[in-house]
């Protein structure tokens, strides 16, 4: 067992995390550090949120609230974010907080003591309107590397380029895009021209890092190291250690003190967990590798400035073992952290995409799919919702989610258990492990999207192989032998739900409980991708782990149909259009008139063996007659008196001889291999008859409707829930208090709503039956 440390860059707190944050530096490190405990060693992972510097007062001013607000504020939304999108920390802190303010003045006080921090004066803008020094942020102009426009006076997020004071060309101070004066202003520096040869040989083998990486530094190095300042004149920051009125205008430079956290976040969780000096064996112990996960334009303070301060520090301290900084996430060919709302007109750019409005829409286990699909890794990578729609739906659906649900599904079906292990088809065997390797030799160098290419591999050999092997004829043929080719394609979904932990964690211990396995995934290890199944255990009955998605479904209020500029022409255009409006969510639905019925007569039909003839009351004074093919699942008695859920408007048809004038909803779990027929009941028993069930929706009709061409068009299932997820389908839904267990609901594309009268009362079953189970 080997120690890892995993740092991962701190987010400003003056905003919420977006999508290119999680795709550039926050979903990687939370792959390999999950990768690391699957291998067994021990992992820390630390981070949090960077709350110092101008980044946070210049929105505190705009907002008109002190820095500190604005810094716990989105501190408290992204750490949401993050823990909602399954991405886990040791400890996620923050700069402005009592320990990392404790450990940032313990090394600055060192530095200075060992004679790597000194004062000089340093020319500074001034706003002689504003009457202020205007540090970083306040400070505006071109890069003089790239060209670049507004970029910020400390740093260049287009090409990763930092500056000093007078670097930049044409500044403009950002409070009031005044010209600035250059003055004169006391700072502690720090000595980096000393670590020039220290970091040299440092790199030296540094052969394996990422060659932008390794290029980059070389190139900031090659250039000679220039002493830095390290306060600022503001008030927002770290005190500096030192006596002395003048130092109290000022504060420690939010750099260097935010690369200190990952150090202050060790300390501060080795003294919450009662070992104050644990932090040691990670920061004392050569064989503990310590790799940072940052964005591109982080690169200089990871590969010189942080390792500069941890060799001046002289205790020993470990220094980055690789910083694999990604690049960009691009939408639109802009960075995508640039504006929120995108430049395009084009629908896709105007969906949201900071991370709690788009946890709002989508299952995390979707958004890490489709990031880790894409990561930019090596180059900037094109971010677009329509390919986050087809990958999950052509990938993670139709290839691993099929392929575990096929699996699981059919065996729970007809086996209950884990086959017999007779004589495991080795060829399985074969390729479970080569794509196992592939995947550890990638996730080993934290080359994370080639790692799930593995994965995707054999998922797609998966597939093949249960095609190949035709359970479903050798079930009925040779029992034994279908045995033999569900163990076999079991084992390839264990070894997926193993491989695939990393990235898709939540459905993977699922998957790993549909298959009755014992503790967690996490628990059993890399040793379970290749391991026996126990046979004979049971199986749990399984539910799909993903389900598909429609950006029209889910924003449509983004994707409504263009309004025409004018109600003359919107009407001439409905006419020539035979009054096509855009199709909304459960449209078909609005079309059924569903009521609450009570069965009052119950006879046999007189020429059918399957029928019953019952009369039913629907609250319309004349009670009607309806046919039903239920004499195999109910008896009269238990027919008579019952509550049903009745179709009211289709067409009366005759059924031998007699005309049956509605259906009476049941669910049955046929087509999923169940043998189950359960007539619906409204869950509140003392419901009046002829209550509408219309799910609360407005716009619902009554127009007679033709069972083929109406009612088939609407779906409804039947199945479990938990927390606010309809079980089939993964799909969101809001369930009144005191649900029953089983509920029926309408869906349409990626939306469920119980069926009931949306009051409170829904449909549900009596007895178990498969998840899923459709109604009709
Ligand atoms: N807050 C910085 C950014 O978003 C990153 C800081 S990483 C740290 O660019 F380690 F230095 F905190
Ligand atoms: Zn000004």
């Amino acid at each position: 067992m080997s120690k890892i440390l995993v740092n991962i860059a701190w987010p400003y707190a003056n905003g919420p995390i977006h999508l290119g944050h999680v795709a550039g530096s926050l979903l990687p490190p939370d792959i390999f550090a999950r990768y690391n405990s699957l291998l067994g060693n021990e992992v820390w992972v630390v981070g949090g949120s960077d709350q110092h510097g101008t980044p946070i007062t210049v929105t505190a001013e705009k907002e008109g609230v002190t820095p500190e607000e604005v810094a716990d504020r989105y501190h408290e939304i992204n750490k949401k974010a993050i823990e909602g999108l399954g991405i886990r920390y040791t400890l996620y802190g923050k700069t402005h907080s009592p320990v990392h303010i404790e450990v940032t003045q313990w090394l600055f006080r060192t530095l200075l003591d060992n004679g790597y921090i000194y004062t000089r004066d340093e020319d500074e803008y001034y706003c002689p309107k504003c009457g202020k020094f205007l540090p970083d942020r306040y400070v505006e102009g071109q890069c003089p590397v790239c060209g670049a426009e507004d970029v910020r006076s400390d740093q260049c997020d287009s090409c990763g380029s930092t500056f000093e004071p007078g670097d930049i060309i044409n500044p403009h101070c950002t409070r009031c895009g005044t010209a600035p004066v250059v003055k004169a202003s006391k700072q502690y520096f720090l000595k980096l021209s000393a670590f020039e040869e220290p970091l040299l040989k440092y790199l030296e083998d540094k052969t394996y890092w990422r060659p932008n990486v390794r290029a980059y530094t070389q190139n900031f190095l090659k250039g000679g190291l220039k002493d830095r300042a390290i306060t600022r004149d503001m008030q927002w920051g770290v005190e500096i250690p030192v006596e002395g009125e003048e130092w109290k205008k000022k504060v420690i430079y939010v750099w260097f003190d935010a690369v200190i956290g990952y150090l202050s976040m060790t300390v501060q969780h080795a003294r919450e967990i009662g070992k104050p000096d644990y932090w040691k064996t990670f920061w004392e112990n050569p064989d503990c590798k310590h790799y940072y996960f940052i964005g591109k334009d982080n690169i200089p303070f990871h590969s010189i400035i942080w390792p500069a301060m941890l060799m001046g520090a002289k205790q020993g301290f470990n220094l980055p073992y690789d910083i694999p900084a990604n690049e960009y996430l691009m939408f639109n060919g802009g960075k995508l952290s640039k504006s929120r709302k995108g430049t395009g007109t084009d629908a896709e750019s105007q969906i949201p995409r900071d991370m709690k409005s788009v946890l709002e829409k989508f299952d995390p286990e979707e958004i890490r799919y489709y990031l880790s699909s894409i990561m930019p890794d090596t180059h900037d990578a094109d971010f677009s919702w329509d390919e986050l729609e087809s990958k999950v739906n052509s990938e993670l659906v139709a290839a691993l989610g099929n392929y575990y649900h096929r699996t699981l599904s059919f065996t729970y079906k007809n086996f209950g258990s884990v086959p017999e292990n007779v004589e495991p088809d080795a060829k399985v065997t074969e390729e479970i492990g080569k794509a196992f390797d592939e995947y550890s030799a990638c996730l080993a160098r934290c080359d994370f999207k080639k790692g799930l290419q593995a994965v995707m591999a054999l998922a797609h050999f998966g597939n093949e192989y249960f095609n190949s092997r035709t359970p479903w004829k050798l079930v009925k043929e040779d029992r034994a032998e279908c045995g033999r080719a569900l163990y076999d394609s079991l084992r390839i979904v264990k070894a997926l739900a193993v491989m695939a932990w990393p990235y898709l964690p939540r459905s993977s211990e699922k998957i790993w409980g549909y298959l009755g396995l014992p503790g967690t995934v996490e628990d059993a290890g890399y040793a379970a991708v290749l391991s026996p199944l126990p046979s004979g255990t049971a199986l749990k009955e399984p539910v799909p782990v993903y389900g598909k998605i429609d950006l029209k479904v889910l924003f449509p209020e983004i994707f409504k149909q263009p309004e025409a500029e004018t109600e003359h022409h919107a009407k001439e255009k409905k006419e020539k259009q035979g009054a096509a409006a855009p199709a909304q969510p459960f449209d078909a639905f609005r079309r059924l008139d569903l009521r609450v019925g009570k069965v009052l007569t119950v006879e046999d039909h007189p020429n059918a063996d399957k029928l019953y003839k019952l009369t039913v009351d629907l609250g319309e004074g004349t009670p009607r007659t309806i046919c039903a093919g239920l004499k195999a699942y109910y008896t009269k008695e238990q027919m008579l008196g019952r509550k049903a859920i009745v179709v009211s408007n289709l067409a009366p048809r005759p059924l031998r001889g007699i005309e049956s004038c509605g259906m009476i909803l049941a669910a049955d779990d046929e087509d999923l291999g169940g043998k189950a027929v359960l007539l619906l009941r409204p869950s509140d028993p003392d419901i009046p008859v002829g209550t509408r069930f219309d799910c609360g929706l407005s716009g619902m009709t009554s127009d007679t409707i033709d069972y083929k061409k109406h009612f088939s068009a609407v779906t409804m299932k039947v199945s479990r829930a938990e927390n606010g997820v309809f079980l089939a389908g993964n799909l969101p839904i809001s369930l009144p208090a005191g649900a029953p267990a089983r509920v029926a609901a309408v869906i349409d594309g990626g939306k469920a709503v119980p069926l009931g009268d949306g009051k409170g009362c829904v449909a549900t079953v009596d007895s178990e039956i498969m998840d899923g189970a459709g109604v009709r």
